[in-house]
């Protein structure tokens, strides 16, 4: 199992969520809808290890996140989890090329032009990150954790800035990828379509993480 996550909640000010229960198995993709505000991004973290949640257990590939030592943490983070963030993240003085050798070079991968390619990006990495579009940077950031080949990415609205066209192609990129191997995706999307294309379909709403027939939406 990628993800066991067992009666997460978590309070800021005021209780986002509790009692969730939350798996996640190789080749399995997940999407999470919800309205704005309601703790999509915040479970994401819990999830990913960047935000103990206020209660609960959460084991990525078989490890207590929240319970281990901070350089297995580390070592689960460089080459097992890959985050791709609601604002990306990237160094904006960079170009996307050298962005994405960071994260690579830190996790021993070798360079990926093919994937460069799939996301129609090829003839943009060498530019200025700051000079890209929108749409562009968030592609640069999909393939800075892509090219990491991490076994569970965490996508916060990765296509939120694309067109219909390449947010599918971004979609199938990103599933493909988790086709075959110990590899698995969970993301946060508002867009019902790209919802549509995972395994399954969660709603957070009124606290709670409710499975949503995909046959809903068809
Ligand atoms: N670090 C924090 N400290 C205090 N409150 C926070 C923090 N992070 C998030 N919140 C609050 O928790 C709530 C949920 O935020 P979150 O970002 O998880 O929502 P979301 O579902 O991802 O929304 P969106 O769809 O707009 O991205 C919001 O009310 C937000 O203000
Ligand atoms: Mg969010």
């Amino acid at each position: 199992m990628l993800i066991e996550a067992l009666n997460i909640a978590h309070s800021f000010d005021y209780e986002l969520y509790n009692s969730i229960d939350f798996n996640l198995k190789n080749n399995q993709s997940i999407a999470i809808l919800g309205r704005s505000g309601s703790g999509k991004s915040t479970l994401l973290y819990n999830l990913s290890s960047f935000l103990k949640p206020s209660h609960g257990d959460i084991k990525l590939l078989n490890q207590d996140i929240y319970n281990i030592s901070e350089s297995d943490l580390i070592k689960l983070r460089r080459y097992n989890i890959g985050m791709i963030f609601q604002s990306h993240y990237l160094f904006k003085g960079m170009n996307g090329i050298n962005n994405i050798d960071i994260a690579r070079i830190l996790s021993n991968t070798p360079q990926d032009k093919k994937l460069l390619e799939k996301l129609e990006i090829e003839r943009v990495v060498s530019q200025k990150v700051s000079d890209l579009s929108g749409g562009q940077q968030q592609r640069v950031s999909i393939a800075r954790v892509l090219n990491k080949q991490p076994n569970i990415i965490f996508a916060d609205e990765p296509t939120g800035n694309l067109d219909k066209t390449t947010a599918r192609l971004v979609m199938k990129v990103l599933l493909e990828y988790i086709s075959s191997g110990e590899r698995g995706l969970v993301l946060v999307t508002h867009d019902e379509e790209i919802a549509n294309m995972c395994d399954k379909i969660y709603r957070l709403e009124d606290k709670k993480l409710n499975e949503i027939k995909i046959s809903k939406f068809l």
